[in-house]
Protein backbone atom coordinates (compact mmCIF):
# COMPACT_ATOMS: atom_id res chain seq x y z
CA UNK A 1 0.00 0.00 0.00
CA UNK A 2 1.47 3.22 -0.56
CA UNK A 3 0.96 6.43 1.28
CA UNK A 4 1.20 10.41 0.03
CA UNK A 5 2.53 12.40 2.48
CA UNK A 6 2.27 16.40 2.58
CA UNK A 7 4.62 18.39 4.66
CA UNK A 8 3.80 22.12 4.73
CA UNK A 9 6.32 24.41 6.82
CA UNK A 10 7.93 27.80 5.91
CA UNK A 11 11.04 27.33 6.74
CA UNK A 12 12.32 24.59 3.40
CA UNK A 13 15.37 23.20 5.78
CA UNK A 14 13.66 21.93 8.29
CA UNK A 15 11.10 20.90 5.84
CA UNK A 16 13.57 18.93 3.85
CA UNK A 17 14.80 17.53 6.99
CA UNK A 18 11.56 16.16 8.11
CA UNK A 19 11.17 14.75 4.68
CA UNK A 20 14.87 12.55 4.78
CA UNK A 21 13.24 11.61 8.91
CA UNK A 22 10.36 9.99 6.75
CA UNK A 23 11.31 9.11 3.39
CA UNK A 24 10.77 5.05 2.71
CA UNK A 25 9.86 3.25 -0.36
CA UNK A 26 6.05 3.32 0.61
CA UNK A 27 5.79 6.93 0.94
CA UNK A 28 5.37 10.12 -1.35
CA UNK A 29 6.10 12.85 -0.17
CA UNK A 30 5.62 16.82 -1.39
CA UNK A 31 6.52 19.54 0.25
CA UNK A 32 4.92 23.30 0.68
CA UNK A 33 6.28 26.14 2.06
CA UNK A 34 2.99 28.47 2.51
CA UNK A 35 -0.65 27.82 2.99
CA UNK A 36 -1.79 28.96 -0.41
CA UNK A 37 0.57 26.41 -2.31
CA UNK A 38 -0.63 24.16 -0.06
CA UNK A 39 -3.89 24.35 -0.46
CA UNK A 40 -3.51 24.25 -3.97
CA UNK A 41 -1.98 21.09 -4.32
CA UNK A 42 -4.25 19.68 -1.63
CA UNK A 43 -6.74 20.48 -4.34
CA UNK A 44 -4.91 18.75 -7.56
CA UNK A 45 -3.53 15.35 -5.59
CA UNK A 46 -5.11 12.70 -3.05
CA UNK A 47 -3.09 13.13 -0.17
CA UNK A 48 -3.52 10.45 3.38
CA UNK A 49 -1.41 12.64 5.88
CA UNK A 50 -0.63 16.25 6.50
CA UNK A 51 2.26 16.88 8.18
CA UNK A 52 1.49 21.04 9.20
CA UNK A 53 3.63 23.70 10.69
CA UNK A 54 2.11 25.52 13.95
CA UNK A 55 3.45 28.64 13.09
CA UNK A 56 3.43 29.67 9.00
CA UNK A 57 4.39 32.87 8.43
CA UNK A 58 1.40 35.02 7.92
CA UNK A 59 -1.46 32.49 8.61
CA UNK A 60 -1.10 29.39 11.18
CA UNK A 61 -1.44 25.68 10.87
CA UNK A 62 -4.81 26.10 12.56
CA UNK A 63 -6.39 27.99 10.45
CA UNK A 64 -4.82 25.79 7.09
CA UNK A 65 -5.82 22.58 9.49
CA UNK A 66 -9.20 24.10 8.93
CA UNK A 67 -9.39 24.96 5.24
CA UNK A 68 -7.63 21.52 4.39
CA UNK A 69 -9.85 19.43 6.24
CA UNK A 70 -12.81 20.80 4.32
CA UNK A 71 -10.88 19.96 0.76
CA UNK A 72 -9.17 16.34 2.36
CA UNK A 73 -12.01 15.41 4.80
CA UNK A 74 -10.69 11.62 5.31
CA UNK A 75 -6.61 12.27 5.57
CA UNK A 76 -5.20 12.79 8.78
CA UNK A 77 -3.54 15.42 10.09
CA UNK A 78 -0.12 15.88 12.14
CA UNK A 79 0.70 19.48 14.24
CA UNK A 80 4.43 20.34 14.06
CA UNK A 81 5.54 23.07 17.11
CA UNK A 82 8.57 24.15 17.71
CA UNK A 83 7.26 24.44 21.29
CA UNK A 84 4.62 21.89 22.43
CA UNK A 85 2.25 23.38 24.59
CA UNK A 86 -0.82 21.67 25.74
CA UNK A 87 -2.97 24.04 24.36
CA UNK A 88 -1.89 24.24 20.58
CA UNK A 89 -2.54 19.97 21.13
CA UNK A 90 -5.45 20.51 22.59
CA UNK A 91 -6.97 23.15 19.98
CA UNK A 92 -5.64 20.45 17.09
CA UNK A 93 -7.19 18.22 18.42
CA UNK A 94 -10.26 19.31 18.83
CA UNK A 95 -10.08 19.76 14.92
CA UNK A 96 -9.63 16.53 14.42
CA UNK A 97 -5.75 16.33 14.15
CA UNK A 98 -4.68 13.34 14.52
CA UNK A 99 -1.49 13.73 16.72
CA UNK A 100 1.18 16.64 17.46
CA UNK A 101 4.81 16.86 17.30
CA UNK A 102 7.49 18.87 18.47
CA UNK A 103 10.24 19.73 16.56
CA UNK A 104 13.23 19.56 18.30
CA UNK A 105 12.01 15.75 18.96
CA UNK A 106 14.04 13.00 18.91
CA UNK A 107 13.76 11.87 15.09
CA UNK A 108 12.35 8.38 16.70
CA UNK A 109 9.42 9.91 17.95
CA UNK A 110 8.16 11.88 14.36
CA UNK A 111 8.78 8.27 12.71
CA UNK A 112 6.84 6.70 15.59
CA UNK A 113 3.91 9.16 15.53
CA UNK A 114 3.89 9.04 11.23
CA UNK A 115 4.10 5.28 11.38
CA UNK A 116 1.22 5.37 13.68
CA UNK A 117 -0.91 7.38 11.86
CA UNK A 118 0.23 5.46 9.19
CA UNK A 119 -1.11 1.75 10.21
CA UNK A 120 -4.37 3.14 10.84
CA UNK A 121 -4.95 4.57 7.73
CA UNK A 122 -3.86 1.37 6.47
CA UNK A 123 -6.41 -0.57 8.42
CA UNK A 124 -9.17 2.11 7.25
CA UNK A 125 -8.42 0.93 4.30
CA UNK A 126 -8.32 -2.34 4.44
CA UNK A 127 -11.69 -2.26 5.99
CA UNK A 128 -12.95 -0.30 2.86
CA UNK A 129 -11.81 -2.62 0.67
CA UNK A 130 -13.60 -5.30 2.27
CA UNK A 131 -16.45 -3.46 2.31
CA UNK A 132 -16.01 -2.46 -1.50
CA UNK A 133 -15.49 -6.31 -2.04
CA UNK A 134 -18.44 -7.62 0.00
CA UNK A 135 -21.35 -4.82 -1.55
CA UNK A 136 -20.91 -2.79 -4.39
CA UNK A 137 -23.61 -0.29 -3.45
CA UNK A 138 -23.16 2.68 -1.24
CA UNK A 139 -26.06 2.59 0.71
CA UNK A 140 -26.07 -1.10 1.45
CA UNK A 141 -25.01 -2.30 5.07
CA UNK A 142 -21.63 -3.39 5.19
CA UNK A 143 -21.89 -7.64 5.23
CA UNK A 144 -18.55 -9.20 5.46
CA UNK A 145 -18.86 -12.24 3.45
CA UNK A 146 -15.13 -14.19 2.95
CA UNK A 147 -16.25 -17.30 4.06
CA UNK A 148 -17.93 -19.42 1.51
CA UNK A 149 -20.49 -20.58 3.46
CA UNK A 150 -21.31 -16.81 3.57
CA UNK A 151 -20.90 -15.93 -0.21
CA UNK A 152 -23.34 -18.39 -1.11
CA UNK A 153 -25.86 -16.95 1.16
CA UNK A 154 -25.18 -13.64 -0.45
CA UNK A 155 -25.70 -15.20 -3.48
CA UNK A 156 -28.99 -16.80 -2.47
CA UNK A 157 -29.73 -13.06 -0.68
CA UNK A 158 -29.27 -11.48 -4.16
CA UNK A 159 -31.16 -13.56 -5.92
CA UNK A 160 -34.14 -13.47 -3.80
CA UNK A 161 -33.71 -9.65 -3.75
CA UNK A 162 -35.19 -9.55 -7.57
CA UNK A 163 -38.36 -11.24 -6.79
CA UNK A 164 -41.24 -10.12 -4.39
CA UNK A 165 -41.44 -13.49 -2.90
CA UNK A 166 -41.72 -13.94 1.23
CA UNK A 167 -38.06 -15.16 2.81
CA UNK A 168 -38.03 -16.61 6.20
CA UNK A 169 -34.18 -15.74 6.96
CA UNK A 170 -32.97 -18.75 10.18
CA UNK A 171 -30.04 -18.59 12.23
CA UNK A 172 -28.52 -18.74 15.57
CA UNK A 173 -28.83 -15.74 17.76
CA UNK A 174 -26.11 -13.14 16.39
CA UNK A 175 -25.80 -14.26 13.14
CA UNK A 176 -26.74 -11.01 11.42
CA UNK A 177 -30.83 -11.85 10.38
CA UNK A 178 -31.46 -8.31 11.06
CA UNK A 179 -28.99 -6.96 8.79
CA UNK A 180 -28.99 -9.35 6.03
CA UNK A 181 -32.75 -8.42 6.10
CA UNK A 182 -31.96 -4.71 5.31
CA UNK A 183 -29.86 -5.96 2.92
CA UNK A 184 -32.14 -7.85 0.71
CA UNK A 185 -34.56 -4.99 0.96
CA UNK A 186 -31.69 -2.39 -0.55
CA UNK A 187 -31.14 -4.51 -2.85
CA UNK A 188 -34.64 -5.11 -3.96
CA UNK A 189 -36.59 -2.97 -6.47
CA UNK A 190 -38.30 -1.86 -3.61
CA UNK A 191 -35.34 -0.17 -2.13
CA UNK A 192 -36.91 3.68 -2.37
CA UNK A 193 -39.81 2.67 -0.10
CA UNK A 194 -39.20 2.12 3.44
CA UNK A 195 -37.80 -0.61 5.35
CA UNK A 196 -39.90 -1.00 8.59
CA UNK A 197 -38.72 -3.82 10.93
CA UNK A 198 -40.67 -5.07 13.90
CA UNK A 199 -39.83 -7.57 16.95
CA UNK A 200 -42.87 -9.83 18.06
CA UNK A 201 -40.55 -10.59 21.37
CA UNK A 202 -40.50 -7.05 21.96
CA UNK A 203 -43.53 -5.82 22.04
CA UNK A 204 -46.31 -6.63 24.17
CA UNK A 205 -48.93 -9.12 21.88
CA UNK A 206 -51.78 -7.08 22.97
CA UNK A 207 -50.37 -4.20 21.20
CA UNK A 208 -48.43 -6.16 18.71
CA UNK A 209 -51.60 -6.30 16.42
CA UNK A 210 -52.14 -2.58 16.48
CA UNK A 211 -48.50 -1.67 15.59
CA UNK A 212 -49.17 -3.57 12.81
CA UNK A 213 -52.03 -3.34 11.51
CA UNK A 214 -53.23 0.13 12.88
CA UNK A 215 -56.37 1.02 13.94
CA UNK A 216 -59.71 3.38 13.22
CA UNK A 217 -60.65 5.80 15.49
CA UNK A 218 -62.92 5.34 18.06
CA UNK A 219 -61.71 1.36 17.47
CA UNK A 220 -61.17 0.91 21.22
CA UNK A 221 -61.34 2.36 24.54
CA UNK A 222 -57.88 4.56 24.86
CA UNK A 223 -57.33 4.66 20.95
CA UNK A 224 -55.82 7.54 19.52
CA UNK A 225 -58.62 10.07 18.45
CA UNK A 226 -57.42 10.35 14.48
CA UNK A 227 -56.70 6.08 14.44
CA UNK A 228 -53.23 4.88 13.80
CA UNK A 229 -51.31 3.89 10.48
CA UNK A 230 -49.62 0.41 11.15
CA UNK A 231 -46.59 -0.44 10.27
CA UNK A 232 -47.64 -2.74 7.30
CA UNK A 233 -49.36 0.49 5.74
CA UNK A 234 -46.63 2.58 6.02
CA UNK A 235 -44.37 -0.21 4.54
CA UNK A 236 -46.29 -0.03 1.15
CA UNK A 237 -44.07 -0.77 -1.85
CA UNK A 238 -40.97 -1.53 0.50
CA UNK A 239 -40.09 -4.22 3.10
CA UNK A 240 -42.03 -5.70 6.18
CA UNK A 241 -39.32 -7.39 8.41
CA UNK A 242 -40.70 -9.55 10.77
CA UNK A 243 -38.37 -10.13 13.48
CA UNK A 244 -39.03 -13.97 15.97
CA UNK A 245 -41.95 -14.63 14.10
CA UNK A 246 -42.25 -17.95 16.03
CA UNK A 247 -43.33 -15.13 18.91
CA UNK A 248 -46.43 -14.53 16.84
CA UNK A 249 -50.07 -15.36 18.45
CA UNK A 250 -51.97 -17.98 16.27
CA UNK A 251 -54.44 -15.18 16.05
CA UNK A 252 -52.13 -12.75 14.39
CA UNK A 253 -50.82 -15.65 12.12
CA UNK A 254 -53.96 -16.14 10.81
CA UNK A 255 -54.21 -12.46 10.25
CA UNK A 256 -50.64 -12.06 8.49
CA UNK A 257 -51.57 -14.83 6.19
CA UNK A 258 -54.62 -13.18 5.01
CA UNK A 259 -51.72 -10.20 4.42
CA UNK A 260 -49.85 -12.59 2.47
CA UNK A 261 -52.22 -14.44 0.65
CA UNK A 262 -54.77 -11.20 -0.37
CA UNK A 263 -52.02 -8.31 -0.31
CA UNK A 264 -54.74 -7.01 1.69
CA UNK A 265 -55.53 -6.35 5.62
CA UNK A 266 -58.25 -4.48 8.05
CA UNK A 267 -57.46 -1.47 10.57
CA UNK A 268 -58.43 -2.55 13.48
CA UNK A 269 -62.56 -1.69 14.38
CA UNK A 270 -62.26 -1.51 10.15
CA UNK A 271 -64.55 -3.34 8.09
CA UNK A 272 -62.88 -2.68 4.79
CA UNK A 273 -59.50 -4.16 3.96
CA UNK A 274 -57.32 -1.82 2.54
CA UNK A 275 -54.75 -3.31 -0.30
CA UNK A 276 -50.90 -3.38 0.08
CA UNK A 277 -48.08 -3.86 -1.76
CA UNK A 278 -45.63 -5.11 0.62
CA UNK A 279 -42.63 -7.74 0.73
CA UNK A 280 -42.04 -9.85 3.83
CA UNK A 281 -39.32 -11.01 5.73
CA UNK A 282 -39.62 -13.03 8.89
CA UNK A 283 -36.83 -14.25 10.91
CA UNK A 284 -36.91 -16.93 13.36
CA UNK A 285 -34.11 -18.57 15.64
CA UNK A 286 -36.52 -21.62 16.83
CA UNK A 287 -37.69 -24.30 14.67
CA UNK A 288 -40.71 -23.72 13.29
CA UNK A 289 -41.14 -27.14 11.73
CA UNK A 290 -40.81 -28.16 15.48
CA UNK A 291 -43.59 -25.52 16.63
CA UNK A 292 -46.15 -26.51 13.89
CA UNK A 293 -45.88 -30.25 15.91
CA UNK A 294 -46.93 -28.88 18.76
CA UNK A 295 -49.57 -26.86 17.17
CA UNK A 296 -48.26 -23.70 18.50
CA UNK A 297 -47.82 -22.24 14.73
CA UNK A 298 -49.69 -22.13 11.55
CA UNK A 299 -48.68 -25.11 9.02
CA UNK A 300 -50.50 -22.55 6.02
CA UNK A 301 -48.26 -19.90 7.43
CA UNK A 302 -45.20 -21.87 7.53
CA UNK A 303 -45.63 -23.09 4.25
CA UNK A 304 -46.08 -19.91 2.81
CA UNK A 305 -43.20 -18.32 4.75
CA UNK A 306 -40.64 -21.39 3.85
CA UNK A 307 -40.84 -20.92 0.04
CA UNK A 308 -37.53 -18.81 -0.02
CA UNK A 309 -35.44 -19.71 2.68
CA UNK A 310 -31.80 -18.26 3.95
CA UNK A 311 -30.23 -20.11 6.56
CA UNK A 312 -27.30 -17.93 8.26
CA UNK A 313 -24.47 -20.22 9.53
CA UNK A 314 -23.42 -19.62 12.61
CA UNK A 315 -20.05 -18.21 13.10
CA UNK A 316 -17.91 -20.94 14.09
CA UNK A 317 -19.18 -22.48 9.97
CA UNK A 318 -17.47 -19.41 9.02
CA UNK A 319 -14.34 -18.50 10.30
CA UNK A 320 -12.81 -16.84 7.45
CA UNK A 321 -15.08 -14.02 8.53
CA UNK A 322 -13.68 -13.45 12.05
CA UNK A 323 -11.01 -11.60 11.75
CA UNK A 324 -12.74 -9.59 8.74
CA UNK A 325 -15.66 -8.90 11.50
CA UNK A 326 -12.74 -8.23 14.10
CA UNK A 327 -11.09 -5.65 12.17
CA UNK A 328 -14.34 -4.17 10.75
CA UNK A 329 -15.52 -3.75 14.54
CA UNK A 330 -12.14 -1.87 15.46
CA UNK A 331 -12.86 0.59 12.95
CA UNK A 332 -15.83 1.09 13.83
CA UNK A 333 -14.90 1.82 17.66
CA UNK A 334 -11.75 3.62 16.66
CA UNK A 335 -13.84 5.90 15.46
CA UNK A 336 -16.57 5.81 17.95
CA UNK A 337 -13.85 6.26 21.17
CA UNK A 338 -11.68 7.66 19.10
CA UNK A 339 -8.64 5.38 19.45
CA UNK A 340 -5.95 4.15 17.25
CA UNK A 341 -5.84 0.35 17.32
CA UNK A 342 -4.63 -0.99 14.63
CA UNK A 343 -2.85 -4.49 15.86
CA UNK A 344 -4.08 -7.79 16.11
CA UNK A 345 -1.53 -10.05 17.85
CA UNK A 346 -1.25 -13.34 16.44
CA UNK A 347 -2.27 -14.92 19.75
CA UNK A 348 -5.33 -12.85 19.69
CA UNK A 349 -6.00 -13.94 16.17
CA UNK A 350 -5.62 -17.40 17.39
CA UNK A 351 -8.18 -16.91 20.47
CA UNK A 352 -10.96 -15.63 18.35
CA UNK A 353 -10.54 -18.30 15.88
CA UNK A 354 -10.89 -20.79 18.54
CA UNK A 355 -13.31 -19.02 20.55
CA UNK A 356 -16.67 -21.23 20.16
CA UNK A 357 -18.89 -17.76 19.73
CA UNK A 358 -22.71 -19.15 20.62
CA UNK A 359 -23.57 -15.85 20.86
CA UNK A 360 -21.77 -15.16 17.00
CA UNK A 361 -21.32 -12.05 15.70
CA UNK A 362 -23.43 -9.77 18.29
CA UNK A 363 -20.75 -11.73 20.79
CA UNK A 364 -17.64 -10.92 19.19
CA UNK A 365 -18.88 -7.37 18.50
CA UNK A 366 -19.55 -6.81 22.28
CA UNK A 367 -16.38 -7.58 22.63
CA UNK A 368 -14.27 -5.79 20.99
CA UNK A 369 -16.65 -2.83 22.11
CA UNK A 370 -15.84 -3.59 25.56
CA UNK A 371 -11.72 -4.08 25.32
CA UNK A 372 -12.22 -0.72 22.91
CA UNK A 373 -13.72 1.11 25.41
CA UNK A 374 -10.48 -0.05 27.93
CA UNK A 375 -7.40 0.22 25.65
CA UNK A 376 -5.06 2.95 25.34
CA UNK A 377 -2.31 1.63 23.02
CA UNK A 378 -2.45 0.89 19.03
CA UNK A 379 -2.39 -2.89 19.58
CA UNK A 380 -5.49 -5.05 20.90
CA UNK A 381 -3.66 -7.64 23.42
CA UNK A 382 -3.99 -11.65 24.17
CA UNK A 383 -4.25 -9.98 28.29
CA UNK A 384 -6.54 -7.58 27.38
CA UNK A 385 -8.96 -9.56 25.17
CA UNK A 386 -9.09 -12.38 27.75
CA UNK A 387 -10.06 -9.20 30.98
CA UNK A 388 -12.76 -8.69 28.40
CA UNK A 389 -14.01 -11.95 27.14
CA UNK A 390 -17.21 -13.13 29.06
CA UNK A 391 -18.67 -16.01 27.33
CA UNK A 392 -21.79 -15.76 25.98
CA UNK A 393 -23.27 -19.01 27.22
CA UNK A 394 -22.05 -18.45 31.10
CA UNK A 395 -24.00 -15.25 30.50
CA UNK A 396 -27.46 -16.07 29.29
CA UNK A 397 -27.53 -18.93 31.69
CA UNK A 398 -27.60 -21.93 28.66
CA UNK A 399 -24.15 -23.22 30.19
CA UNK A 400 -25.33 -22.78 33.70
CA UNK A 401 -28.17 -25.04 33.17
CA UNK A 402 -25.00 -27.87 32.92
CA UNK A 403 -25.14 -29.97 36.08
CA UNK A 404 -21.37 -28.31 36.63
CA UNK A 405 -20.04 -25.58 35.48
CA UNK A 406 -16.53 -24.81 34.81
CA UNK A 407 -15.75 -21.15 33.86
CA UNK A 408 -12.01 -21.43 33.26
CA UNK A 409 -10.50 -18.95 30.88
CA UNK A 410 -6.76 -19.80 29.89
CA UNK A 411 -4.16 -18.19 31.97
CA UNK A 412 0.09 -18.30 31.21
CA UNK A 413 1.35 -20.52 33.39
CA UNK A 414 -2.16 -22.17 34.86
CA UNK A 415 -2.71 -25.90 34.32
CA UNK A 416 -6.47 -26.08 33.24
CA UNK A 417 -6.73 -29.43 33.47
CA UNK A 418 -5.62 -29.83 37.04
CA UNK A 419 -8.24 -26.53 37.54
CA UNK A 420 -11.08 -28.48 36.22
CA UNK A 421 -10.51 -31.59 38.33
CA UNK A 422 -10.52 -29.58 41.31
CA UNK A 423 -13.42 -27.79 40.30
CA UNK A 424 -15.47 -30.58 39.22
CA UNK A 425 -14.00 -32.22 42.89
CA UNK A 426 -15.34 -29.40 45.06
CA UNK A 427 -18.82 -29.06 43.17
CA UNK A 428 -19.73 -32.62 43.22
CA UNK A 429 -18.51 -32.51 47.38
CA UNK A 430 -21.25 -29.22 47.75
CA UNK A 431 -24.11 -31.17 46.01
CA UNK A 432 -23.64 -34.59 47.83
CA UNK A 433 -23.76 -32.23 50.85
CA UNK A 434 -20.01 -33.57 51.96
CA UNK A 435 -20.96 -37.20 51.47
CA UNK A 436 -17.79 -38.63 49.87
CA UNK A 437 -19.73 -42.11 48.15
CA UNK A 438 -22.60 -39.72 46.67
CA UNK A 439 -20.07 -37.00 45.45
CA UNK A 440 -17.89 -40.17 43.93
CA UNK A 441 -21.43 -41.31 42.42
CA UNK A 442 -21.94 -37.71 40.73
CA UNK A 443 -18.27 -37.89 39.00
CA UNK A 444 -18.56 -41.69 37.95
CA UNK A 445 -15.61 -42.44 39.61
CA UNK A 446 -14.54 -45.04 42.72
CA UNK A 447 -14.70 -43.61 46.09
CA UNK A 448 -11.15 -44.44 46.85
CA UNK A 449 -10.29 -42.31 43.32
CA UNK A 450 -12.05 -39.37 45.09
CA UNK A 451 -10.14 -39.41 48.14
CA UNK A 452 -6.65 -39.63 45.76
CA UNK A 453 -8.07 -35.64 44.27
CA UNK A 454 -9.19 -34.79 47.70
CA UNK A 455 -5.79 -35.58 49.31
CA UNK A 456 -3.50 -34.45 46.11
CA UNK A 457 -5.33 -30.94 45.35
CA UNK A 458 -6.23 -30.22 49.35
CA UNK A 459 -9.87 -29.62 48.76
CA UNK A 460 -12.30 -28.58 51.32
CA UNK A 461 -15.46 -27.77 51.41
N1 LIG B 1 -21.83 -10.35 8.06
C1 LIG B 1 -21.77 -9.32 8.90
N2 LIG B 1 -20.92 -8.32 8.67
C2 LIG B 1 -20.83 -7.29 9.54
N3 LIG B 1 -21.55 -7.17 10.65
C3 LIG B 1 -22.43 -8.13 10.94
C4 LIG B 1 -22.59 -9.25 10.07
N4 LIG B 1 -23.55 -10.04 10.57
C5 LIG B 1 -23.95 -9.46 11.72
N5 LIG B 1 -23.29 -8.31 11.94
C6 LIG B 1 -23.47 -7.43 13.12
O1 LIG B 1 -23.68 -8.28 14.25
C7 LIG B 1 -24.70 -7.78 15.10
C8 LIG B 1 -25.84 -8.79 15.21
O2 LIG B 1 -26.53 -8.89 13.96
P1 LIG B 1 -28.14 -9.00 13.86
O3 LIG B 1 -28.79 -8.13 14.88
O4 LIG B 1 -28.51 -8.77 12.45
O5 LIG B 1 -28.32 -10.53 14.28
P2 LIG B 1 -29.65 -11.38 14.46
O6 LIG B 1 -29.40 -12.69 13.83
O7 LIG B 1 -30.82 -10.57 13.99
O8 LIG B 1 -29.70 -11.57 16.04
P3 LIG B 1 -30.99 -12.00 16.95
O9 LIG B 1 -31.31 -13.41 16.65
O10 LIG B 1 -30.47 -11.84 18.34
O11 LIG B 1 -32.09 -11.04 16.61
C9 LIG B 1 -25.12 -6.47 14.49
O12 LIG B 1 -24.39 -5.44 15.13
C10 LIG B 1 -24.73 -6.58 13.05
O13 LIG B 1 -24.49 -5.32 12.48
MG1 LIG C 1 -32.53 -9.95 15.07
Amino acid sequence: MKFFLHIIDDEKTVAQSIKRVLQSSDREIEISNNADEAIKKAREKYFDLFLLDYRLGNSDGISLLKQLKEIAPDALYIIITAFGTIEVAVEAMKLGAFDFIQKNQNPEVMRFTVQRALDNLRLRKEVEEMRTSAICQSHLPSIIARSPAMKQVLEIADKFAETDSTILITGETGTGKNLLAEYIHQKSPRFMYPFTAINSCAIPSNLLESELFGYEKGAFTGAKINGKVGLIERSNHGTLFLDEIGELSLDLQAKLLHVIERQEFYRIGSVESKKIDVRIIAATNVDLQKMVEEKRFRLDLFYRLNVATIQLPSLRQRKEDIIPLTKLFIDEFNKRFNKHVTKLSDDVKNFLLNTPWNGNIRELRNLIERVMILIDGDSLTYEEILKAFNPFNLNNGQAANGFFNLNLLPQEGTNLIQKAQTELVRQALQKANGNRSSAARLLGIPRTTLNFYIEKFGITI
